[in-house]
């Protein structure tokens, strides 16, 4: 926590497109006149037909449903191109990065839209159609964004899966979609190191049977098998293809895409996007939170594996016609001056950002950044976890040069967009803080029981009515989506996370208060964790918290029992977590496992999580009541043999 207070600057409120007046005069009419706040903003988009109805939307239980625009017409991909042509056909669309310095790309708008169409027919050409579901295992290359974009412009749903996931995982995703076709390539490249995609996909296929086609980009070279009949060059399927396709007419809610998200409980969900609130709120919130002007240049440093590179990489920063930045590599290699200086290279003013890289960055000393210029930065942004006073500051003053506000914006794949976030015209900023909501964002704390906390408190965080960017449903599974965020506090959408009101109506998160951890802004759900744990031979039993970790944000710590007979061994530890690396991907590594005996169980055979927390935390004066465990000496064991990480 930190008591500082940054004002806005003079030259940001005498410039803002939003000053802090017209936040409160836009926050009052999207509240309580959505109709009017909405239609006015829906028309930053093109429509095919308009749509005459604005909002209908309910989360309680007898009338449930979430509909926006709901007899408007668009399509996606022709709002992000086809639509810019007239004006912008010959600025750049995307610059990329490579992963090593060396051949950047640029594509402009009529680059893109010939790439986009002519893979759009090729998808076609191979058999998808509207509503058919499309799976993408892409590196951060151009690629990824045009499969994106070609799939919205014929109105298949895609469903991209981030490069880092195991065979396994990408599988399970596929399969319960019902993929019809991969986009992958043959290797990723991060930090000079090669990612096995093609390899992945193959393995991941031998258990799935509903993919019929592979599209494989050559993007490395590397020696990879193509099958006979499915696997298909995804240059050569191009170059046969049409460089003209018309862009399906969808209706606001046909779906965009399924993005896989970890929740408490199960297999991760599907979560579902529809088309036309979704890029409402994707363009607004990237036009009105970083500031947006035509000509900047934005770079989301996310990847396109998670809704940050989604909403802000591809759809937001397109809708808008930007000159978005697509990075394939990581911050830290060559060197750590990496970010800045591509930065430099192509003069980015908007750099958005996760904690988790600046606290490593930080950490390598302040000569990494301050050898390069950063002068055409005009604003940060922070995403994807709470960042700390301490990161917050030093992006603030040696990133920033005390020039760039910050913009912390709290979301989630669930969103679809920012929902909360200082406004860098209107807010002063308070480190850590994610600051005020998003126009059409009602906020309210609730304690464990649902009673509504007013003023200044501390509870869970819930949002009491919809806004355009708002998932539809889980895919397959809308008794799940109902049962998952409406029915803990009937009436709301329940975030999960646990947050904070100050005294000036800042809001601050305070992390998960659900068994989902965030682990480098990634999230977790220790329940599959636990799943691929207890799939080893020699685990009878596992559970998996988080722990704070000074570069993640937060660790996985896991307790394992064994099987009867079986020794835990330094070993065995190693196999463990490569297991999970394996079962999983290497973003789900456990920092810690620590073999138990037994876990600590109530009379009914209910883990206590509460007690595992507070041990993983070092939390350990006050472990609360234990009397209601059935075997209470468990839990000594558990201390005497805590693992201590640095
Ligand atoms: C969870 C959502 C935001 C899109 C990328 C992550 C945490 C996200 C912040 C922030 C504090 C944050 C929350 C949220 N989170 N942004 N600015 N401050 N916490 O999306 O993978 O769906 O994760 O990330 O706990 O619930 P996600």
């Amino acid at each position: 926590m930190s008591d500082a207070i940054y004002p806005v600057p003079q030259e940001w409120s005498a410039n803002a497109k939003i000053d802090g007046a017209r936040y409160e005069a836009l926050y009052a009419e999207a509240a309580n006149d959505p109709d009017s706040f909405w239609r006015r903003e829906a028309r930053r988009l093109d429509w095919i037909k308009p749509f005459t109805k604005v909002k209908n939307t309910s989360f309680n239980e007898a009338d449930f449903g979430i509909k926006w625009f709901e007899d408007g017409e668009l399509n996606v991909a022709a709002n992000c191109i086809d639509r810019h042509l007239a004006e912008r056909a010959d600025e750049v669309a995307i610059i990329w990065e490579p992963d090593s310095p060396g051949a950047e790309r640029r594509i402009t708008y009529r680059e893109l839209h010939e790439e986009v169409s002519r893979l759009a027919n090729a998808l076609k050409a191979n058999g998808v159609g509207k509503g058919d579901r499309v799976t993408i295992y892409l590196p951060m290359i151009p690629h990824a964004a045009f499969a994106m974009l070609a799939c919205a412009r014929i109105g298949a749903i895609h469903s991209v899966v981030f490069g880092g996931f195991s065979p396994d995982s990408l599988g399970g995703r596929i399969e319960d979609c019902d993929s019809k076709l991969v986009i992958t390539a043959d290797e990723g490249l991060r930090g000079g190191k090669r990612v096995p995609l093609k390899a992945n996909v193959d393995e991941a296929l031998k258990n799935c049977g509903s993919v019929s086609k592979v599209l494989v980009v050559r993007h490395t070279g590397g020696t990879i098998a193509m099958q006979d009949g499915r696997d298909i060059w995804y240059d050569e399927a191009i170059a046969a293809a049409s460089p003209d396709c018309p862009a399906e007419p969808m209706n606001a809610e046909d779906p965009l895409f399924i993005l896989y998200t970890s929740g408490s409980t199960g297999k991760p969900k599907g979560v579902l996007h529809t088309s036309g609130g979704y890029l409402v709120w994707a363009s607004m919130t990237h036009e009105y939170v970083f500031d947006y002007r035509p000509g900047d240049i934005f770079w989301c440093a996310a990847d396109v594996g998670w809704v940050t590179g989604h909403t802000y990489v591809v759809y937001g920063a397109l809708a808008n016609g930007a000159t978005t930045v697509m990075f394939e590599g990581v911050p830290n290699h060559p060197d750590f001056s990496r970010f800045w200086q591509i930065v430099d290279k192509y003069q980015v003013n908007i750099f958005y950002g996760a904690p988790t890289a600046l606290r490593a960055l930080m950490r390598e000393g302040d000569e990494w950044v301050k050898k390069t210029s950063r002068k055409s930065l005009r604003l940060l942004g922070s995403v994807g976890e709470p960042i700390n006073p301490e990161a917050w500051e030093w992006y603030y003053h040696v990133v920033g040069e005390e020039r760039c506000p910050i913009v912390d914006t709290w979301w989630q794949t669930e969103t679809g967009g920012t929902m909360m976030t200082p406004l860098p015209g209107a807010t002063p900023l308070k480190p850590g803080s994610a600051a005020i909501p998003m126009f059409g964002v009602k906020p309210q704390i609730v304690d464990a029981d649902g009673k509504v906390l007013d003023g200044a408190t501390d509870g869970n965080l819930c949002i009491t009515d919809s806004w355009p960017g708002q998932m539809r449903t889980v895919w397959g599974d809308h008794e799940r989506f109902f049962q998952t965020y409406f029915t803990t506090y009937p009436g709301k959408y329940f975030t999960g996370d646990g947050c904070r009101r100050d005294a000036d109506g800042y809001y601050w998160i305070t992390g998960r208060v659900d068994d989902v951890i965030n682990v480098s802004g990634h999230r977790m759900g220790t329940a599959e964790i636990e799943s691929a744990l207890v799939a080893h031979a020699k685990v009878a039993e596992a559970a998996v918290v988080g722990m704070p970790h000074p570069l993640k944000g937060q660790g996985i710590y896991a307790y394992v029992t064994l099987n009867a007979h079986e020794e835990p061994t330094e070993e065995l530890r190693r196999e463990l977590i490569q297991w999970v690396r394996h079962e999983i991907g290497p973003i789900a590594t456990p920092d810690v496992i620590q073999f138990a005996p037994a876990l600590p169980k109530t009379r009914s055979g209910k883990i206590m999580r509460r007690i595992l927390r507070k041990i993983a935390e070092d939390d350990i004066g006050n472990l609360g009541d234990i009397s209601t465990l059935a075997d209470p000496s468990v839990v000594d064991h558990l201390l005497e043999h805590r693992q201590l990480v640095a």
